[in-house]
């Protein structure tokens, strides 16, 4: 069986520059690309290059050290180098502004510019261990994650999720898919119904992708076909990733989200979000203050370079939706499941 999360990672840092695995050409091709400077990474993280809410996070981080590596070799002051970088730490932060983290891991770096006290070599070094860290650390709190999330998984039972929340979406092993890969390896009768995921269609092009490599049963269907299975029986539970979540519990994951956790509240269905505790954004209240990114009209208008509908008919085309904390189950992390009410679990879960 070929194991897909323990021999690829996402996203590399190597010696002084940045490897990805190229996610807007899966399932056709799959290839890596190197990313040498601060304004490749930019790119990278808005073109979605790289995609998924802790894969981005490590790519601002490592976008930071290619930045920094790039004023190092400017014979600026130390307090310029850091008052430079600083500047395009911040606008390395607004290459996406939905997944807080990005923002978390952008800060983590800035708060090594502000409080080192090495020289500037010193500080690009500390900013590239720091980097590695951060991907280290993605690898084992994604398997914590996948192992609380285990216990909740039925036995044989089929599991609904929504995008790409695996190993794509991460360094490796994945949140949402985490939880599936753990409950596989104790239980191999489960399976996966994975959604296409319109418009850029994660589901079809990347988590069936990596599930099938792994030799797990998994099953495509449309965005819309949710809730026929679910009153059908044929669903056990859905487990989806996030890109933020607010001190209420409100979860931000990829548009169409909220629609599969109603359907799944109509029909009695456990709906789990599996997150690391750094998408947990404890300065917004709710959900109704989260940024959500409106992308282009292609994404709609095109499937493949091939235009679907009439021309000049009007889009609209937001990335994310936010789903009520009242429509979750519980948000599976690395240090448990936090259980409503979620304003003091997951208050808690940060003071562990
Ligand atoms: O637009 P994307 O592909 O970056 O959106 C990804 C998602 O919505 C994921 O579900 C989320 O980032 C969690 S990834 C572990």
């Amino acid at each position: 069986m070929a194991e897909f999360h323990s021999k690829i990672k996402t996203i590399e840092w190597i010696n002084n520059y940045s490897k990805m695995v190229d996610q807007t050409v899966l399932p056709y091709e799959f290839k890596y690309v190197n990313i040498t400077s601060g304004q490749e990474m930019y790119d990278a993280i808005k073109t979605m290059i790289v995609r998924g809410a802790p894969a981005i996070g490590v790519a601002g981080a490592h976008g930071v050290v290619l930045y920094a590596q790039e004023l190092a070799k400017e014979n600026l002051s130390r307090d310029e180098f850091a008052k430079r970088l600083l500047e395009k730490a911040d606008y390395m932060a607004t290459s996406r502004p939905t997944a807080v983290n990005l923002m978390w891991a952008v800060e983590k770096q800035k708060e090594i510019i502000k409080n080192s006290t090495a020289d500037i070599k010193g500080i690009v070094e500390e900013l590239k261990q720091n980097a590695i860290k951060m991907e280290n650390d993605d690898i084992e709190i994604n398997k914590k994650i996948g192992d609380y999330g285990a216990e909740v998984v039925p036995k044989g039972a089929t599991i609904l999720t929504h995008c790409n929340a695996g190993g794509l979406a991460t360094v490796g092993y994945g949140t949402a898919l985490g939880v599936v890969r753990s409950a596989f390896a104790n239980d191999p009768t489960i399976q996966v119904f994975a959604d296409e995921t319109r418009p850029r269609q994660q589901g079809a092009r990347i988590t069936t992708f990596e599930l099938t490599m792994d030799g797990i049963p998994t099953t495509l269907i449309t965005d819309g076909m949710c809730s026929y299975f679910m009153k059908k029986g044929m669903i056990d539970m859905v487990v989806v990733g996030a890109d933020r979540i607010a001190a209420n519990g409100d979860a931000a994951n990829k548009i169409g989200t909220y629609t599969v956790a109603i359907a799944a509240k109509y029909h009695n269905i456990p709906f789990y979000v599996a997150a690391p505790l750094s998408t947990i954004d404890t300065s917004i209240k709710t959900g109704d203050e989260i940024v959500i990114e409106e992308r282009s009209r292609d994404e709609v208008t095109h499937i493949n370079g091939k235009i679907i509908c009439a021309e000049s008919v009007n889009v609209i085309n937001p990335g994310f939706d936010v789903t009520p904390h009242e429509l979750i189950s519980g948000i599976i992390t690395e240090k448990g499941i936090l259980r409503p009410a979620y304003t003091k679990s997951i208050a808690e879960a940060f003071r562990l």
